[in-house]
Formats: C-alpha cells, structure tokens, sequence
C-alpha cells in the first residue's frame, strides 16, 4: 500500500471490510456497533500496553473478531507484534482519506487485526484522535466485535476527552504506592467526563505487575481493593519475566507461554471483559 497518494480518496462505506472468519457472537446481519474500550492510566510504564495487547489477543483467540489501536506516538503496540509498519502510513490519522481495510495490519495474531500509530511517529494530535475514534465506531461496525485502544499515559485532560468517544475505560495501575497515588487523578477525569456527558464507563482498574512474594504489596493490594471495592477488576496481573520475553520475541506472552500466570490472569481479564458486556440476566 502506497500511503503517499493521498490525492486517491479511499474511504469506504461502514463495514465494506468483510472479515475472514467471524466471531462466535458475530452476527453481521445486525451489524452491532464494536465495544470501544480503552487501556489507559495516569503514570507511565504501568502495563498498559502489556495489557492492552494481551486481553485483545484473547479475545481474538477467543473468536471474537478484535481491532487494536494504537494511539501512542511510541508505536510499541505494533513492535510487540513484530509487525513493521509501512513507510508513510498515517495510523488514525487516516481514517479522513483511506479505508479502514487499507490502514489495518491483518491478522497479527488470531482474529485480531491492528491500526498502528503513523509511522512517522508524530506528536500526538488529540483532536484527530478524537475524531479518529468517533469514526471507528462506525467503520468498525459489522467488522469487530471489539475495539481495544493503547493510550500514552494522561496528559492534562486527555482521558476526560478520549471518554467522549469510547463506550469502556479499564484504568490500569501498577502496584506501587506512586501509581496508586496517581489514581485520583485518572478516576477525577472520569468522573468530570461523566458530567460532560460522556458515554463511557469504567470497565475496571486493572492492577499490574503484583509481585507475589513481596508481603507489602500484598498489603497495598489488599488496601486498594478495600479502598476502591466495587471499581477494581477482580483479577490482578502478577509481576511475571514472561511477560518481558514476549516482548523480546515479537509475542504476546498468552501466545507465547500460555500457561505462565500473566497469561491466565489476563485470559480471566478477558474474560470478565467479555461477561461485562451480556446483558444482566
Ligand atoms: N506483569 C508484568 N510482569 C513483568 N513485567 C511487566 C508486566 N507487565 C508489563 N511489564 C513490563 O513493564 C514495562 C512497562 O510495561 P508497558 O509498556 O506495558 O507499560 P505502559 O503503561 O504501556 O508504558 P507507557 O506508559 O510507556 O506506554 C515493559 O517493559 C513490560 O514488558
Ligand atoms: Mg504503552
């Protein structure tokens, strides 16, 4: 794909891209809007897009059909893949000029199709992620069954505006008493958005990197979840090198390893995510 002819407009119908091979609650006939749900935090470095990676590779493994979405100008979310990301490709900020089919990486891993960030690896522009994200919802219709988008880490009011436009926020947050301390600001954010109006609710804090041997952060773990009760996910992600080898191999490490105890724990997040969205019986 030649991402240079910007003169060509290729911008599609919704759901003009028909999937290879459809999710198990896939049905396109009624052609269900995506779940939109973002990974996102307060500080760097907490396994956003560990988890953000994995959990939509579940998914995918799962049977639902997955876009992932990178919206971080560091571009990880297509190196923990392996992927190389073609010479001018302009990742969301495309959506205006091409189809959705032309600017996805097919097929990263199973059922799980992948928009990179531009490969110039631009500043970010939140306003065209904004409108970027508001149009995924959709272009994506008929063709996923969820839209799992990577964040930088929250600057100013960031997560309060990508909240307009996505249906599920999952915070992620390390267990380390700085991280934790950051969540106030991130749930403030939420809540201000809430007022905006905005539709999106918080799907759960996802605790990362919980090292089992160490009593404090058992402690701090068990006082979080007292503290913030109801809004915590109740699967945590362990501290877990495996997780840090499937970066070194271009795998996610629920492909990689997936009996390792990061990959259980996410393969449960995915999980309750998928349960998060059935209708109340
Ligand atoms: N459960 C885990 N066990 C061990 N290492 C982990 C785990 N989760 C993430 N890591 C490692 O921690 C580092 C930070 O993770 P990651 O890149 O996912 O964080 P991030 O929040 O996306 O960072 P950024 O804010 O820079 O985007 C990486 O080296 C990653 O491999
Ligand atoms: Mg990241």
């Amino acid at each position: 794909m030649d991402y240079g002819q910007r003169t060509i407009s290729r911008v599609g119908a919704p759901g003009t891209h028909t999937p290879a091979n459809g999710g198990p609650m896939t049905d396109r006939s009624a052609a269900r809007a995506p779940r939109k749900i973002l990974f996102a935090s307060q500080k760097g470095g907490v396994g956003k897009t560990a988890s953000a990676i994995n959990v939509a590779t579940c998914l995918g493994l799962g049977g639902y059909r997955v876009l992932l979405v990178d919206t971080d100008p560091i571009g990880s979310v297509g190196a923990c893949f392996g992927t190389t990301v073609a010479p001018g490709h302009p990742g969301i900020y495309g959506l205006e000029q091409w189809d959705l089919a032309d600017l996805t990486i097919p097929e990263v891993a199973l059922n799980l199709d992948l928009l990179p960030y531009a490969e110039d690896r631009r500043a970010i522009d939140l306003n065209s992620v904004y409108r970027g994200l508001d149009e995924l919802g959709r272009r994506a219709t008929g063709s996923y069954d969820f839209v799992i988008v990577d964040s930088r880490p929250s600057v100013a009011d960031m997560t309060r505006r990508l909240c307009q436009v996505v249906d599920e926020v999952v915070v992620v947050v390390q267990c380390q008493p700085m991280a934790y301390r950051t969540l106030g600001g991130i749930l403030g954010q939420l809540r201000d958005a809430r007022s905006d109006g905005a539709p999106a609710r918080l799907l759960g804090l996802l605790l990362t990197m919980v090292d089992p041997n160490d009593a404090k952060q058992a402690q701090l773990e068990a006082h979080i979840r007292r503290s913030l009760g109801q809004a915590m996910m109740p699967i945590s992600i362990p501290m877990d090198d495996a997780v840090k080898e499937g970066v070194m191999t271009d795998r996610p490490v629920v492909i990689m390893r997936p009996d390792a105890p990061s990959s259980i724990a996410y393969q449960e997040v995915a999980q309750f995510v998928v349960a998060a969205g059935q209708p109340a019986a």
